[in-house]
């Protein structure tokens, strides 16, 4: 669990009982042992087994990850690997769960106190339109997706994401809450030391592990954060506060917000495009090119396109498209995101997209080297390195 989500829920607040904490382990241990051992013994039987059939048959190699999921899908390892994984990703949120139910009115008066703080601020839209491909799902087979409340100042979902996001990353090193935040916020100010934004706006900021590092890393900026879902925002403004930070919260629309033209110089998101309908992306992508300021930069932290990875990888990442409640994930990752920017009015010669180092698990002189394009990142996997793109305006 992150320092900030340990001072926000500590022990007074929302203590999880011993079993609570057994369990949370154990499961953490699970989605480990299937994103990592059992997922390697499924690579090596696709390379040894399944792949050599497949080119004995067709006369050449499986050319995306479609053809990958065709031949992998009679499997019994991925068959396995699939169920448990799918399994073990319901077993996250129940984990949690009744952790937060007893704790829920600790919670909601936590974040009602944060309200009243004069640290950051919180703005909500009770009319806010939510869309319908957002509300019918539960995203990440999360229960109540993002966005369920239960009356006033529900904070649930929030803490529901936050604990749960700790226990789905618990067993992996290198996916730390708030890394790719971490990461981004030093690439910049690594590789463009010149640049120092005064507003900084995070798209999709869901409770903010990722938004925090913007005000750390540029303490004079103003950082803001927008998201459609209010219990999300809520805790976001509890957990900014909890760690001492200034953020401006407040529930829109990426799609279409009330910021005036070019309000900022720095736009981000992270794990956020992707879930979105690709029509809805591209408006997304409008919208922050006519919030950014001349000079300004925008740079999304994504999964990587299918273009830049082997077609096996294709078909490991678009798991999550066909099992997890992510329907868009496979169609946006196809797209060409050069294009995209350009579509949204960039330039296409001020387009950027790359691989940055995991500033939570490289050491400061690899990560800088990383950020100067005098090393390569990591290949893509479990946080070993953060693809992003974007573009300067
Ligand atoms: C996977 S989460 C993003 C995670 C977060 N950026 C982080 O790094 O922890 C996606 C978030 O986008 C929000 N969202 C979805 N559609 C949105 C939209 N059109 N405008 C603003 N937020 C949206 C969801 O409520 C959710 O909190």
């Amino acid at each position: 669990m992150s320092q900030d989500a340990e001072r926000l829920l500590a022990a007074e607040l929302a203590p999880a009982t011993h079993d609570e904490m057994a369990r949370q382990a154990f499961v953490s241990a699970l989605r480990r042992h299937v994103m990592v051992d059992l997922a390697e013994a499924m690579r090596e039987r696709w390379e040894q087994q399944v792949a050599p059939q497949f080119e004995r048959r067709h006369g050449r190699p499986a050319a995306d990850g479609h053809e990958v999921r065709r031949a992998m899908r009679t499997q019994p390892i991925y068959r396995f690997w699939s169920v448990l994984r799918y399994n073990a990703q319901e077993m996250t949120w129940n984990s949690v769960l009744p952790q937060i139910e007893r704790h829920s009115p600790a919670l909601r008066e936590a974040a009602q106190a944060a309200r009243q703080r004069d640290l950051g601020s919180l703005r909500l839209d009770p009319e806010l339109a939510l869309p319908r491909e957002y509300t019918a799902l539960d995203i990440h087979l999360m229960p109540g997706n993002f966005h369920a409340e239960a009356g006033p100042d529900d904070v649930r979902q929030g803490a529901l994401y936050e604990l749960g996001t700790a226990v789905f990353g618990g067993g992996l090193k290198l996916r730390r809450r708030g890394a790719v935040g971490l990461s981004v916020a030093h690439f910049l100010r690594l590789a463009y030391p010149d640049f120092r934004p005064a507003r900084i706006l995070d798209l999709g900021c869901t409770v903010g592990a990722n938004t925090l590092p913007y005000a750390e890393v540029y303490p004079a900026a103003s950082v803001h954060g927008i998201d459609l879902s209010a219990p999300q925002l809520r805790f976001a403004l509890a957990r900014a506060q909890a760690s001492g930070h200034a953020v401006h919260f407040s529930q829109q629309n990426a799609e279409q917000t009330d910021f005036p033209d070019g309000h900022f110089d720095l736009i981000v998101s992270s794990f956020f495009l992707h879930e979105l309908p690709t029509a809805s992306t591209r408006r997304v992508l409008r919208e922050a090119r006519r919030l950014l300021a001349p000079g300004g930069l925008m740079l999304h932290m994504e999964l990587p396109p299918a273009a830049a990875v082997d077609p096996y990888y294709n078909f490991f990442l678009d798991w999550d498209a066909y099992h997890n409640n992510e329907p868009h994930y496979a169609e946006f990752r196809r797209q060409d995101f050069f294009s995209l920017c350009e579509q949204a009015g960039f330039a296409r010669a001020r387009c950027i997209q790359r691989r940055i180092g995991n500033w939570t698990a490289t050491d400061p002189e690899t990560f800088a080297a990383i950020a100067r394009g005098e090393r390569e990142a990591p290949a893509h996997g479990n946080g070993a390195s953060w693809f992003v793109f974007g573009a300067w305006n």
